[in-house]
């Protein structure tokens, strides 16, 4: 095989890595559960969650590929050779994800161009996000430019494609989202009684503990629904975060590297709540919060027409930074599959990437399918109805995931023992920071927390708890 595929150094890494990490989750996810779940209150436990849990997983994640020099199959054989079912299942979460990505990625899409041609007003109309998701030539077509669109960066390699397209990325989006957050703060309009609401008191709402009629089963649950969106938010035990790592130098201080990501996530996150919350208060008050998925596509859309003029200008703005967050997420999914298959097989990027693409073209267009031709309602274990794509979902994310990393703390906590991570953060003399925490937490509490959450995500807690 040719020589392996590396980042140009510090900076390239943490652009890409931040970029896995940063996708709608940060803009969508994480500013509805703050809003359902106690807003501040929220934010101190998340906090909390990423410093510990988050900081354990994603060290776990980048230092195995940097020590394996492999992405998750190979790496799992050659921590112990009887963990490469651990790796296999490892490869298989974003084989899952990818079918479904570039779907959303299609529908975002879709929204940069309504609002970028001065058609934002009828995306604020009830049935429009229906309307084109159940039709299957448009929502396809955007699905698979989406799905091209990622495949040219990943065929580009890893410095030219992933690295460049980060690097760019990234910083704009931070501009786009300082930008909105701070205009949003500065909206004002009356509610129904005349009253005037203002951004700042959305702020108030955002960034206020409210513990109200907290019980110990909503305090878990808060605790859950935190701990399942640093998961998925960090890009962690799905193996992206190995074949980013396996692509790192030696001579980049991991400490540093995996501070910034956390970092990076979560100062997204945080300012895309700066954004939405307040702007949903303003214009719809505090139950418009309430409209979750929908929040995306259906809730802001009527925010961003409710504000004028310039609300298609703020309306391009949120979608763009959705597009790049997405596409930066979208092609480490890829990647990592992209990299496990040319391990296994041998063959060079651009063959592997190739066929890859096709299989996920047509892969991305069955699930787009789902809310038309295909449309399927399938219940799922933890009470809801899904389409295809949540099918997916559910599996990779809420049943696949947990499962994953409690398996993986087990083998690097109990087998391996945590010392093998931290000589790897260790390499060239760097000292490992927060060892101790990373010791209980890999042994102790990490593969508890997963137990719990694999637990809650099937549904099976609630039969156990009631
Ligand atoms: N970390 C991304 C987010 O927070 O939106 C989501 C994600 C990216 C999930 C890549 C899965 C993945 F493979």
């Amino acid at each position: 095989m040719s020589e392996k595929s590396k980042f140009s150094g510090h900076f390239g890494f943490v652009m890409a890595a931040a970029g896995s990490a940063v996708g709608v989750g940060n803009l969508w996810r994480f500013p509805y559960l703050a809003a359902k779940d106690g807003g501040g209150f929220f934010l101190i436990i998340y906090l909390i969650l990423v410093v510990t849990f988050g900081f354990t997983l994603l060290t776990s994640d980048i230092a195995t590929g940097r020590k394996t020099q492999a992405s998750a199959i190979h790496a799992y054989d050659q921590m112990d050779h009887r963990w490469k079912f651990l790796g296999v299942l490892t490869f298989l979460v974003p084989v899952i994800i990818m079918t479904y990505y570039a779907v959303i990625g299609g529908w975002i899409t879709k929204y940069i161009v309504v609002f970028l041609t001065g058609h934002g007003a009828e995306a604020a109309a009830d049935d429009f996000f229906t309307g084109f998701i159940t039709s299957p030539v448009e929502s396809s077509i955007y699905a698979v430019i989406f799905m091209v669109l990622t495949a040219i960066i990943i065929f580009n390699g890893v410095e030219g494609g992933i690295e460049k397209c980060s690097k760019f990325m990234m910083p704009v989006l931070i501009v786009l989202i300082v930008f909105t957050a701070v205009f949003s703060l500065t909206l004002k309009h009356p509610d129904s009684s005349g009253r005037v609401v203002t951004g700042i008191q959305g702020l108030g709402v955002y960034l206020k503990p409210d513990v109200s009629g907290m019980t110990v089963s909503r305090f878990l649950q808060i605790l859950l629904d935190a701990m399942s969106q640093i998961f998925f938010s960090l890009s962690v035990s799905m193996g992206i975060m190995i074949t980013y790592g396996s692509y790192v130098n030696k001579d980049v201080d991991l400490n540093k590297a995996v501070s910034q990501i956390e970092f990076f996530d979560t100062l997204v996150a945080f300012l895309a709540g700066m954004m939405i919350i307040p702007s949903i208060f303003v214009f719809s008050g505090k139950d418009g919060m309430a409209a979750g998925p929908g929040l995306m596509f259906v809730a802001l859309p009527k925010v961003f027409s409710a504000m004028g003029g310039f609300g298609h200008i703020v309306g391009a703005a949120f979608f763009i930074m959705a597009a790049f967050a997405t596409l930066t997420s979208c092609i480490s999914v890829l990647e990592s599959i992209v990299a496990n298959v040319m391990e296994i097989t041998g063959k060079p990027r651009k063959p592997v990437t190739t066929v890859l693409a096709v299989v996920y073209t047509a892969a991305s267009v069955i699930i787009a399918l789902g809310y038309s031709k295909f449309y399927v309602e399938i219940p799922l274990p933890n009470g809801t109805v899904g389409q295809l794509l949540d099918l997916m979902d559910y599996i990779s994310n809420s049943f696949m995931m947990p499962f994953i990393s409690f398996l993986s703390t087990i083998l690097i906590g109990w087998i391996l023992k945590p010392q093998w991570i931290i000589d790897e953060v260790e390499v060239g003399g760097v000292k490992m920071q927060r060892k101790a925490l990373y010791t209980f937490m890999v042994r102790y509490a990490a593969p508890v927390i997963m137990i719990l959450l694999f637990l809650q995500s099937t549904g099976l807690l609630n039969i156990i708890l009631k």
